[in-house]
């Protein structure tokens, strides 16, 4: 592996949605001071860099992602000095900032668009793409058309996400220097990195009738990132390519593009929406991992590593137990996941086992997508309980709820009533409790990031599977020089694991294992030094 993309292992990224991560000024919205009030609790856990989703000016049609002022702060999350504040407190705690960058749309309210959609020539005027008639018939990602009408120019302009969030286009060099003068501001500001939203869309492939992938994409990307400015930045892409050629071409070294991508193989395992839970999860789960686990170390590539995100609920309630064997399963997918080779992600709340909430009613419901969703369920056919179950199960709202830090009034997030509702089980779920608890999940992750950061073998050693696809668990040993790791990780049923090879135990989630022994209970996990 390349060097750059080698100082890069060590990161340990912890995700913050801010609206929902802590509010100090109780309006029931989170907020930056929020997050400096927890950035000794992050750094407690083992972290060391924040991906922090956009908190730039927003009219909120898609909770930020539709960026009104990429230099300016949302109103209800604070201010430019409270932004500062909070690079200054991470940065003096050795934490790296990673922004999240929206290249690919802004918001109706962007200047940029209130200019362009003023006339056919004025200077704005080709920032995004207009055409006089719809040239095709895309679906827009949250329900209707991609293309909206515009009286004052006669003409339509392509969203390819909400009304409010009009495509850039990249195709104006205009548009590439507005958007490098964008990531260069945030570097001067103190951002040590990006998270890319939706970076494959920002060249469009007409021709072949996709909104990515298009012919000037590495072109476009390399601009941003490839730059003097830019060339030390850690860079994650969230892209759909699940093909290696193609992702080599975004995070090859030598390309100067991206340090790694958001794939999601291993999320969408086999199905075509995240709304139907898969079948025999964990073990497809496990045979995709190691796919991209060998393939990324054939190719020196830098993986990605998560489960959780602002777009995908719990995996646990997706994936494994989270009711009785809540902490065993919690325990179980993040040995998994963050004792292979690559770069940890960590969504809030995910590190004492928060899961999905189970409402009855679209009341309890915010986003955009999951009315889409609601409505085109119903369409199909199902009833409308069996769609609010399905929103429940992969609708993002539940990625979303508040995190809930204690038993005080509004689970500690907030003393007023919050965006969206919090979790049905913020009584039993919180953080105290599981501080409280002798199996706790913070614990837990505490001492595996511990054990991980430790050893150069978790870090840089290579990867094998030991288990094959047929098995109901999964092994592998990750190896450096002279140090050698086995981690063994059993799925929801009793296995037989023949452990005696595999050395002296360094970390279990089952307080009564003592070494060896064959016999491994539901979500049962074991590392080994040998
Ligand atoms: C990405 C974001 C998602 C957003 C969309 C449009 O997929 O993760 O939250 O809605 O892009 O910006
Ligand atoms: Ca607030």
């Amino acid at each position: 592996m390349d060097k750059k993309q080698e100082s890069f292992l060590d990161l340990v990224i912890y995700q913050i949605y801010p609206r929902s991560f802590m509010d100090s000024n109780n309006d029931g919205i989170g907020d930056i001071r929020g997050i400096i009030s927890k950035l000794d609790y992050i750094c407690e856990l083992g972290v060391n860099a924040i991906w922090l989703c956009p908190c730039y000016k927003s009219p909120n049609k898609d909770n930020g992602y539709d960026v009104a002022d990429y230099r300016e702060i949302m109103d209800e999350f604070g201010t430019m000095e409270d932004m500062r504040e909070l690079i200054r407190e991470m940065h003096s705690r050795g934490m790296k900032l990673i922004m999240d960058l929206v290249p690919n749309h802004t918001s109706d309210q962007h200047k940029w668009f209130v200019e362009s959609k003023k006339s056919k020539d004025n200077p704005y005027s080709d920032y995004y793409y207009w055409f006089d008639k719809p040239i095709n018939d895309w679906r827009a990602s949250f329900g209707g058309s991609v293309w909206e009408y515009v009286p004052e120019r006669n003409q339509y302009y392509l969203h390819s996400y909400t009304i409010g969030q009009p495509d850039l286009n990249w195709d104006n060099p205009k548009v590439v220097k507005e958007m490098q003068d964008v990531v260069d501001f945030w570097v001067d500001m103190g951002a040590d990195g990006f998270r890319i939203d939706v970076i494959d869309q920002i060249s469009k492939d007409f021709e072949n009738g996709r909104n990515c992938f298009g012919p000037n994409l590495h072109k476009y990307i390399n601009l941003l990132f490839g730059r003097e400015k830019t060339a030390h930045l850690f860079t994650v892409g969230e892209c759909w390519a699940n093909d290696i050629e193609e992702i080599k071409r975004h995070i090859d070294a030598d390309r100067n593009e991206l340090s790694t991508l958001f794939q999601f193989d291993h999320l969408e395992a086999g199905r075509s929406e995240k709304f139907t839970p898969m079948e025999d999860s964990l073990c497809t789960v496990r045979d995709i991992l190691v796919k991209w686990q060998t393939l990324t170390g054939q190719h020196g590539l830098l993986y990605s590593l998560f489960t959780d995100n602002h777009d995908n609920p719990p995996f646990i309630s997706r994936a494994g137990n989270d009711k009785e064997l809540r902490y065993e399963s919690a325990t179980c997918i993040a040995t998994m996941f963050y004792l292979l080779k690559g770069v940890p992600f960590i969504y809030q709340g995910q590190e004492f086992g928060i899961t999905s909430s189970s409402y009855d009613d679209m009341s309890y419901f915010d986003d955009v997508e999951s009315f889409d969703m609601f409505n085109r369920l119903v369409k199909q056919g199902y009833s409308r309980e069996e769609a609010v179950q399905k929103i429940n199960f992969g609708g993002r709202d539940n990625a979303r709820r508040p995190v809930p830090w204690s038993n005080g009034v509004g689970g500690g997030f907030s003393e007023a009533k919050t965006w969206i509702p919090l979790s049905t089980r913020v009584n039993e779920i919180n953080l105290e409790n599981d501080l409280a608890s002798e199996k706790s999940i913070f614990r837990f992750y505490k001492d595996l990031l511990s054990l991980r950061k430790g050893s150069k073998a978790f870090i840089n050693g290579e990867f094998a599977a030991v288990s094959k696809n047929e098995d109901k668990y999964f092994v592998f040993t990750r190896i450096f020089e002279d140090e050698k790791f086995t981690v063994v990780c059993n799925f929801e049923c009793e296995s037989d694991i023949d452990c005696t090879e595999f050395g002296t135990l360094v970390l279990s989630n089952y307080k009564d294992r003592f070494g060896t022994e064959k016999l491994f209970r539901p979500y049962e996990i074991a590392v080994y030094k040998g």
